[in-house]
């Protein structure tokens, strides 16, 4: 289980401070897939960071299973980010000068995964979007959707419990983010992670298993 209990995130600005989360509370089942929609600067990417542990709360509690998030201290954060977390963003962020099989399997390299396992496992996860076929192609090569897909391969290659997308398909044309939404769903159905999805997308919103909708640094709606 996901937990957040009473979370409070504050940013001062010149003009005073605001609350880009006002007191938030939610709980989310681990494999769970959740949409997260609302009005620009109503906090949903912030409740993505400080899920993340990319951001810390000024009040409450949050807890990923068993790991208190909001206290935990570098090492714990590190192992989390590397281990139970994986992060896509609007832009891809690839590595331009590495193969997209290369993008895939730096993660698991970077934390210490065996090169024969984690070559499995990027085979694994480019079957998985669909893009096998594209393992030896540099990230130019590609669509922007193919590049977004290379994205979440790399996010999921590390098996995680929790796949944070933060507006995936903001960037990219329609036929493009059908794609990607394609890649989503196929990892929700096949209960491979818990996803929460921040998305402006209507449609795509709808195809998750609770829609929680947020305004004003609140959640409107728990879906
Ligand atoms: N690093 C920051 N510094 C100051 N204000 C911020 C920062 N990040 C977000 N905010 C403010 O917090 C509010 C929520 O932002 P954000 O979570 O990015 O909203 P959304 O993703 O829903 O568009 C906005 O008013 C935004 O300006
Ligand atoms: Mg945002």
């Amino acid at each position: 289980m996901i937990r957040l209990d009473h979370v409070t995130r504050r940013y001062s600005h010149s003009a005073g401070t605001i609350r880009a989360l006002d007191d938030v509370s939610l709980e989310i089942p681990f494999g769970t897939f959740v949409s997260v929609t609302g009005p620009s600067g109503c906090g949903k990417s912030t409740l993505l960071n400080v899920l993340g542990g990319l951001d810390t709360p000024d009040e409450g509690e949050i807890w990923i299973g068993d790991l208190p998030l909001h206290r935990a201290g570098d090492a714990a954060l590190t192992r989390h980010r590397r281990f139970d977390l994986g992060i896509v963003f609007q832009f891809f962020n690839l590595l331009p000068a590495m193969t997209v099989a290369e993008n895939v399997e730096l993660p698991l390299l970077l934390r210490g995964d065996p090169a024969g396992r984690s070559q499995a496992r990027v085979k694994e996860v480019l079957d998985l979007v669909g893009l096998s076929s594209r393992s030896t192609h540099f990230p130019h090569q590609l669509s922007g959707g193919e590049m977004q897909r290379v994205a979440i391969a790399r996010a999921l290659a590390g098996r995680p419990k929790l796949l944070l997308a933060d507006e995936p398909t903001g960037n990219l044309d329609s036929t493009n983010a059908s794609q990607v939404a394609e890649s989503l769903l196929t990892i929700a159905a096949q209960n491979l992670t818990t996803l929460i999805l921040v998305t402006h997308d209507e449609a795509l919103a709808r195809l998750a298993s609770r829609q929680i909708r947020m305004r004003d640094g609140q959640v409107a709606s728990p879906g």
